[in-house]
Order: C-alpha cells, then sequence, then structure tokens
C-alpha cells in the first residue's frame, strides 16, 4: 500500500464524514475506497426514518465506484470517532468480498490512529463469486 495514497484517502474519508446523514444514531462514518490506478471513491452513512434501509459509509463508496465502472480496489479506509477505530459492519464485509478477496482494509478515527487489516481476516472462509461457479 502506497503510504501517500494512504494519506490522502484517510484525508478524504475524514473530510466526506462529514456528510454523513446519521440523525437517528448520531454515528458519523467516512470511507475512502482507493481503486488499483489510484483514483479514490468516498462514501459516507446515509441513514433513514424506516431504520433498516440505512446503508452504510463502505457500501456507498464501493457503489458508487463500481457504478462509474470501477472494479479493481486496492484499500479501503473507514473513520470514525471511536477510540479504537470501528471496523466494518458484516454486511459491509460481504460487499467488500465480492470485489476483494484480499483487499486490505484500513480503520482509523479522527485522532489518526490506523489499523490495517485484511479483508481475509475479518471475513474468513468466506462466499464469494468464485463459489458459484
Ligand atoms: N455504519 C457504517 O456506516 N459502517 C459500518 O461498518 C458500521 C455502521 C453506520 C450505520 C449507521 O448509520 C451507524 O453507523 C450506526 O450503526
Amino acid at each position: 500500500m502506497n503510504e501517500k495514497l494512504l494519506k490522502k484517502a484517510f484525508e478524504y474519508a475524514k473530510e466526506i464524514r462529514n456528510n454523513a446523514y446519521a440523525p437517528y444514531s448520531h454515528f458519523l462514518v467516512g470511507a475512502a475506497l482507493v481503486t488499483k490506478d489510484g483514483k479514490i471513491f468516498t462514501g459516507c452513512n446515509i441513514e433513514n426514518a424506516s431504520f433498516g434501509l440505512t446503508v452504510c459509509a463502505e457500501r456507498v463508496a464501493i457503489f458508487k465506484a463500481v457504478s462509474e465502472g470501477e472494479r479493481d480496489f486496492d484499500f479501503l479506509v473507514v473513520v470514525t470517532d471511536t477510540n479504537p477505530p470501528a471496523s466494518p459492519c458484516g454486511a459491509c464485509r460481504q460487499v467488500i468480498r465480492e470485489f476483494g478477496k484480499d483487499m486490505e482494509v484500513v480503520v482509523a478515527n479522527l485522532k489518526g490512529d490506523m489499523i490495517k487489516k485484511s479483508l481475509s481476516e475479518l471475513l474468513p472462509d468466506s462466499f464469494g463469486p468464485e463459489d458459484l461457479i
């Protein structure tokens, strides 16, 4: 992972977190997804009065990127205001898995603490597209 790009993605994730629409949980999350060719797609969580319709920051970033034709991802940065930084929920882990069995996930907080994890560590023995063939 390119450290300069990591720093940039972290700043993007921190910034986009301010756009989180979280009037129910007040838990703001920002994400920045970096493609293999260095493009960055951001996302924040978007809640709904019908709570189950809430979409997490990670999935917003992934869906934005995929809808723009991107599928080759290098790493994902997730920023929360927690200590230690919070990890992606189970649903997001499965959506990340679809596009990156070995994707690196960096969980970070506003202070700048960063923990690098791999998707296979977060979601071992996973089910993915190859299993359908
Ligand atoms: N949330 C995320 O955006 N990403 C996660 O991985 C965990 C949870 C959001 C969903 C909801 O808006 C709020 O955080 C509290 O669960």
